[in-house]
């Protein structure tokens, strides 16, 4: 577009025309617009705005009454674009300035008192971890949501005897207790990291203005204290240009969702006609609109997906920081796309994944079959050559070879005659019958953080003080 082709200066958002004689064209308008995005944070906009009206009337920058009268007229406009009886356009750039705008019309010339010490860029970063804290306070709860759907399923399944699995092929006999616990200890950890990260996302930015603080005798702590903040960003310029408390928040996401995608997996092989141990509940399956007999997982598979894009979004918010100068520059607006889809679909993997635990089922028998006549029993044999003295090295060899022989013969360990078994090993005598259970063989794992159902008793509550 030509100069002389630009749209009147009426067209450009009347708070910042000033050295204009023109607004910006139409098409560069909606290019640069993150009105549709950033109308998600429209709360956390008027709520940072009625913070900052709020302490420029403490501070006497603003008469009691011009602090009261932005305050009202913060609340209506909030009201009207809630509605919808107000509509922003792409002319005003964002919502920062569509709630100024429209404030300004609503309470008249008191309106343009309100951007007296503040920037966009402080504005923006507020309003950001304003969101973001509130989605974290949600984030926790469907997290516990979460691990109270499986501690349920521990109490209710936990005895269930299973084989345990390394490189998916049968390892040794295990509780599906300690399975489950082996996926609900990473949620544990989710919640401290996405805690942790709450912690440096609680700072104000709020009155950092653009990047050099200001003149005007402003309270940062007054504002900070007013929207809940624990502490401020101490750095005018940091508060305007870090974005790595968000980079923070979605890395905890995207380890969440990797844990969220392997329990999908599991569930996914699980409820194959291979396996068969689980059957999803039908809230969380579908059907085919071919194969009549299909009940198919599609809720864990959507979960198994979901982290492609989680992935995508912490590459996406690293990659907007990187090399970038300081301190605040336009391409940051890049980043709420990535972060609000990020912590969404976080959310709400979380909420199905509880879903779907409670309410599949598992097939006990098929468990239980499957450990007949497989050699998940080998180390509780040379476990227990071990404790009659044999040197472990060489009882994993006198084992081995029994697998062999079995192998040979086409039979299991059920096979293994107190007679035959002295002959690998003299200190294979008595009755092995106790050795060749996997119930007692689970049962026997005692020590801390073993199969063993008093260790899972132990955990479950260790996991429940802490919710
Ligand atoms: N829309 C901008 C963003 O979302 C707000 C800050 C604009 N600041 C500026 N100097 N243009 O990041």
């Amino acid at each position: 577009m030509s100069e002389k082709d630009l749209p009147s200066k009426s067209e450009r958002s009347g708070l910042i025309a000033g050295r204009f004689n023109s607004a910006p064209g139409e098409d560069f308008q909606k290019f640069s617009s993150s009105l549709s995005i950033d109308l998600r944070m429209l709360d956390e906009d008027v709520d940072g705005s009625v913070a900052h009206a709020t302490m420029l009337g403490e501070v006497g920058i603003l008469s009691l009454e011009e602090a009261e009268r932005l305050r009202e007229g913060l609340e209506q406009v909030r009201q009207e674009i809630r509605s919808g009886s107000w509509q922003p356009t792409d002319a005003h750039e964002d919502v920062h300035m569509a709630v100024e705008s429209r404030l300004t019309e609503v309470v008249g010339e008191v309106g343009k008192k309100l951007h007296t010490a503040r920037s966009r860029n402080d504005q923006v970063a507020t309003d950001v971890r304003l969101w973001l804290r509130r989605r974290l306070d949600a984030m926790d709860a469907v997290l516990v949501q979460a691990i109270e759907a499986l501690l349920e399923r521990v109490e209710r399944d936990g005895q269930i005897l299973m084989p345990g699995y390394t490189h998916l092929q049968r390892g040794q006999p295990i509780l599906l207790g300690h399975h489950l616990l082996a996926h609900i200890w990473p949620l544990v950890r989710d919640r401290e990291r996405f805690a942790q990260a709450r912690g440096r996302v609680d700072r104000s930015p709020l009155g950092a203005c653009a990047m050099a603080g200001t003149p005007h005798p402003i309270r940062r702590e007054s504002s900070a204290e007013l929207l809940g903040f624990s502490a401020l960003v101490e750095n005018a310029m940091d508060a305007v240009a870090a974005r790595d408390h968000e980079q923070e928040v979605v890395a905890a996401c995207a380890i969440c969702m990797s844990h969220l995608s392997r329990m999908a997996e599991e569930l996914v092989t699980w409820s194959s006609a291979e396996f068969r141990f689980v059957r999803m509940g039908e809230a969380y399956a579908t059907g085919s609109s071919i194969m009549p007999q299909k009940r198919n997982p599609d809720a864990a598979e959507i979960i198994r997906g979901k982290p492609a894009r989680v992935f995508g979004a912490l590459t996406a918010l690293l990659t907007l920081t990187k090399g970038l100068p300081l301190a605040y520059n336009r391409d940051l607006q890049e980043d709420r796309e990535p972060l609000f889809d990020a912590v969404r679909t976080t959310l709400d993997s979380l909420a199905i994944t509880a879903g779907m635990w409670r309410t599949l089922t598992f097939d006990e028998q098929r468990f239980e079959s499957e450990m007949d006549g497989d050699f998940s029993l080998a180390t509780e044999l040379a476990d227990l050559l071990a404790s009659r003295g044999v040197p472990f090295r060489e009882a994993h060899e006198v084992v081995g070879g029994i697998i062999r022989w079995c192998e040979e013969e086409g039979t299991d360990l059920s096979a293994l005659t107190p007679e035959h078994a002295v002959r690998f090993h003299p200190k294979l005598h008595g009755d092995l019958s106790p050795w060749l259970s996997p119930r007692a063989a689970a049962e026997r794992r005692t020590s801390r953080g073993g199969t063993a159902w008093k260790e899972i008793r132990r955990q479950v509550e260790l996991i429940r003080d802490g919710l």
